[in-house]
């Protein structure tokens, strides 16, 4: 077998054979066939696409390039949750635990932040002391002892996506959807889990900007899924407007923190909540009520969502956080110390620009807000930068909302004055006002699952 010859066959729209992509992957992962070659593979790919036999024999090959977690003796079930990554998105904080306190186990690895979203990784290692590379014997006894457990992907997990990832992100060819979801499905099929809930975000502030393009990346994902055993479900989620009101890394744990103590739960009679970020909790319910569904816990979504609110308000899912912050080496006391006090020195007020009476906010832009976000020094644009963990912004009023000159609007926190300097500009610019209230949001437009396309608000 040639290099030239796999690149040609894709080239001209073949469908590659199982043993052809062995081939390119090992011998890119052996250090025989260069990067140039890969490279062209990869635009081949994305021009030409990939049939679903194709896409899954990708995922197996490279799921295959390094170790896979062995949780053989944790007992089950085990159900996991995974982003496509969004500004503000802390649901991973909030769903753990809760699952954890449904009965089921979820062993969650995940990256950093990197661009314009925000990574897990970099909001726990937030709090003090909490250490986010646990070794395999570590990771599988924290997970048995308190229903899960959070850390880093090692090196030695598909090192063929490490390779292909940093390569694609310099050769323009990371949106492609077979090649995001071979590199997001061999990852998480390398973690153990045996069912899975995606969220796939569509909008500004996610990968996918159009609804069509997240909806088609959800298909390939649950179909390859499928195709690898794994029970899928994914939904179809807004990333327009950041989630929550909260962006960085300490003051995501806080506000995790606040939904795990009831924020943004609907009230007791089922009318929308009172207090707190309301997007973020719909958005976690309903990925709960998955996670539930696929965990055996829950016959439907609706009963997995009644579940998952039960269980919030009976203040398990909160304490199973705190015990995991001492399993992994942070102090939860000093936690609950800090929060609400740990801010960066440097700070600035956004508030209403004068002549806007009897406005609205009829957006909060995700990708300028995750953008500035970066300035701030809560994310990075290149791998192994250091990040804050004081800075970021802290909305006080987001799309809908009613306002006048000289309401507070955001409270930014930076790293350095330079950065609070230039983030000022782009976050004003990235809230836009109107006469006219916006439309009420659609935060599931969809779920997507191996028999059904059918979801909430279709
Ligand atoms: N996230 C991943 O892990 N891989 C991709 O290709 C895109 C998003």
């Amino acid at each position: 077998m040639r290099a030239v010859d796999i690149i040609a066959h894709k080239r001209d729209g073949k469908e590659l054979s199982r043993e052809e992509l062995e081939f390119l992957i090992t011998g890119y992962v052996a250090g025989t066939i260069p990067d140039y070659q890969v490279s062209a593979w990869a635009m081949a790919v994305f021009f030409r696409g990939m049939s679903p036999r194709e896409t899954a024999a990708l995922t197996d090959v490279m799921l295959k390039s390094g170790a896979v977690m062995d949780l053989s003796g944790v007992p089950g079930p085990l159900v996991d949750k995974h982003s496509t990554g969004g500004v503000g998105d802390k649901t991973s904080l909030i769903l753990a635990p809760l699952a954890a306190a449904l009965g089921i186990r979820d062993p969650m690895m995940f990256g950093r932040a990197l661009g314009h979203t925000g990574g897990t990784l970099d909001k726990l290692e937030s709090i003090p002391g909490y250490r986010t590379s646990l070794g395999a014997a570590e990771f599988k006894a924290i997970l048995a002892r308190d229903g899960f457990a959070m850390t880093g992907q090692t090196k030695e997990v598909v090192p063929a996506d490490r390779l292909l990832y940093a390569l694609r992100d310099v050769t323009s060819t990371v949106e492609s959807i077979p090649l995001i979801t071979a590199s997001i499905l061999s990852k998480k099929a390398a973690e153990g889990a045996s069912a899975l809930v995606f969220d796939v975000k569509y909008g500004s502030g996610a990968f996918m900007k159009e609804a069509a393009e997240g909806e088609k990346l959800a298909r390939s994902l649950v179909h390859t899924g499928a195709a690898m055993g794994k029970t899928i479900i994914a939904l179809l989620t807004d990333m327009d407007e950041p989630l929550g009101n909260m962006v960085g890394n300490f003051l995501e744990v806080e506000e995790s923190l606040d939904c795990l103590e009831g924020a943004g739960l609907p009230d007791k009679d089922g009318s929308p909540p009172s207090t707190g970020p309301a997007d973020l909790m719909e958005v976690t319910l309903e990925l709960g009520a998955r996670m539930a569904v696929l965990g055996g816990k829950a016959a439907s979504p609706e009963e997995g969502r009644k579940l998952c609110e039960e269980c919030i308000a009976g203040g398990k899912p909160r304490e199973l956080f705190l015990r995991n912050v001492e399993s992994q080496g942070g102090d939860p006391r000093k936690l609950l110390e800090l929060r609400g006090k740990w801010r960066s020195p440097v700070s600035a007020e956004i508030r209403v620009p004068p002549g806007a009476e009897g406005a609205f906010i009829r957006r909060v832009d995700a990708w300028k807000t995750g953008r500035a976000a970066v300035v701030l020094g809560v994310g990075r644009d290149r791998a192994g930068d250091p990040v804050s963990p004081t800075a970021g912004i802290q909305f006080h009023r987001k799309s809908g909302a009613a306002v006048k000159a000289g309401d507070r609007i955001m409270t930014v926190w930076a790293a350095g004055e330079e950065g609070l300097a230039a983030a000022l500009p782009q976050l004003e610019d990235a809230v836009e006002y109107g006469r006219e209230p916006p439309p009420a949001r659609r935060l599931i437009l969809k779920e997507i699952s191996g028999t059904t396309m059918e979801g909430p608000g279709q």
